[in-house]
C-alpha cells in the first residue's frame, strides 16, 4: 500500500509544488515507485515544473469521468524511470471533482506505488478538501514569513477533521544570511507556533526558477542537497536538517553575508 502524502500550505506560492516535484525525485531516486499528482483543476503546473507538458494524454479528470484508467494517464518522467505524474486539467470543464473521486483514482493507483504525493492547491475551500481527503499524511509547507505560518495553523487546524495520520513541516525559501541577521523568524520559533515535527529547511535558491533548472528541478547545489535530506527524514524517519547558515558563519561568511546585502 503507497503512503499517501498532501503538501498543502493554506498560502499560496510558498513552494508547494516545488516541494512536491522534488520530494517525488528524490524518493523515486531512493528506489521507490512514486506517483505525484496535481489536483489543481485548472490551475495546474506540476506537468510545467516536472517539464512533461507536451507529453500529457490525458488527465486526472479524464480518469474521474472513466474516460482512461488511472496509469494510462500517467506520465513516466524523462530521467527517474520509477517516478510518474498524473497531471491536472488546463481548463475546468464543469465536472465538479470532489475528494471522494481523487480517493478512487489513488485506490486504483495504490498497490502499484510505494508512495503518493498529492500537490494541494492553495486556499482552503473545494480544491484543499480535494487534495486532502484521499490524505493518510501531511506536509504542511511554509516560508519564514508571518503570513505564511498564520494561514499554515489555520490548515493545521483543518487537518484534525480529516484522516490524517501524521503531520510534518517543511520550511522552504530560508534565507541563512538573514537568519543569522535576525531578519527572518527563526527556526525554532516556527515550529514552535506550528507545533509540528520538522522533516526539512528548504534554502531561497535563485536556480529553482531559473532557466538553470528544469521547471523547478534541483539536481545540484544547496537545495538539491536539502531536499535529499527531507526525503530521508520522510522515508526512514532521520532527523537531518540542512543548515542554511553554514556558508555565512566565520569570518568568509561575514564576509559573504555583507557582499550579499550590497547586491
Ligand atoms: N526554495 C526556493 N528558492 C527559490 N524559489 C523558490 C523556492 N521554492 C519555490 N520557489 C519559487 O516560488 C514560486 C512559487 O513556487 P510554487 O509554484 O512551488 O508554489 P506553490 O505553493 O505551489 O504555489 P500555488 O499556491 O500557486 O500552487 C515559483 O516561482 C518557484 O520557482
Ligand atoms: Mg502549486
Amino acid at each position: 500500500m503507497a503512503r499517501k502524502i498532501v503538501l498543502t500550505s493554506g498560502k499560496g506560492g510558498v513552494g508547494k509544488t516545488t516541494v512536491c516535484a522534488n520530494l517525488g525525485i528524490n524518493l523515486a531516486k531512493l528506489g521507490f515507485r512514486v506517483v505525484i499528482i496535481d489536483v489543481d483543476i485548472g490551475l495546474n503546473n506540476l506537468d510545467v515544473v516536472m517539464g512533461i507538458e507536451d507529453r500529457v494524454v490525458f488527465d486526472i479528470t479524464d480518469v474521474v469521468m472513466g474516460k482512461c484508467r488511472a496509469k494510462q494517464a500517467l506520465v513516466q518522467d524523462k530521467k527517474v524511470s520509477s517516478l510518474y505524474i498524473m497531471p491536472s486539467a488546463h481548463a475546468y470543464n464543469k465536472v465538479n471533482i470532489l475528494g471522494e473521486h481523487i480517493k478512487n483514482v489513488l485506490s486504483m493507483l495504490d498497490a502499484s506505488f510505494d508512495y503518493i504525493l498529492i500537490d494541494c492547491p492553495a486556499g482552503v475551500e473545494a480544491g484543499f478538501h480535494r487534495a486532502v481527503f484521499p490524505a493518510n499524511e501531511a506536509l504542511i509547507v511554509v516560508t519564514p514569513h508571518i503570513s505564511s505560518i498564520r494561514d499554515a495553523n489555520k490548515v493545521v487546524n483543518l487537518l484534525d477533521e480529516y484522516n490524517i495520520e501524521s503531520k510534518g513541516l517543511i520550511i522552504n525559501r530560508m534565507r541563512g544570511d538573514l537568519l543569522l541577521d535576525g531578519q527572518l523568524l527563526n527556526i525554532e520559533n516556527i515550529v514552535k507556533a506550528l507545533n509540528l515535527p520538522l522533516l526539512g529547511v528548504i534554502p531561497e535558491d535563485d536556480e529553482i526558477g531559473s532557466s538553470c533548472s528544469v521547471g523547478g528541478r534541483m539536481q545540484s547545489g544547496e537545495s538539491a542537497r536539502a531536499f535529499t535530506l527531507l526525503s530521508e527524514n520522510i522515508h526512514n524517519g532521520s532527523k537531518k536538517i540542512f543548515d542554511c547558515t553554514y556558508k555565512y558563519r566565520g569570518l568568509m561568511g561575514y564576509l559573504r553575508r555583507n557582499i550579499k546585502k550590497r547586491v
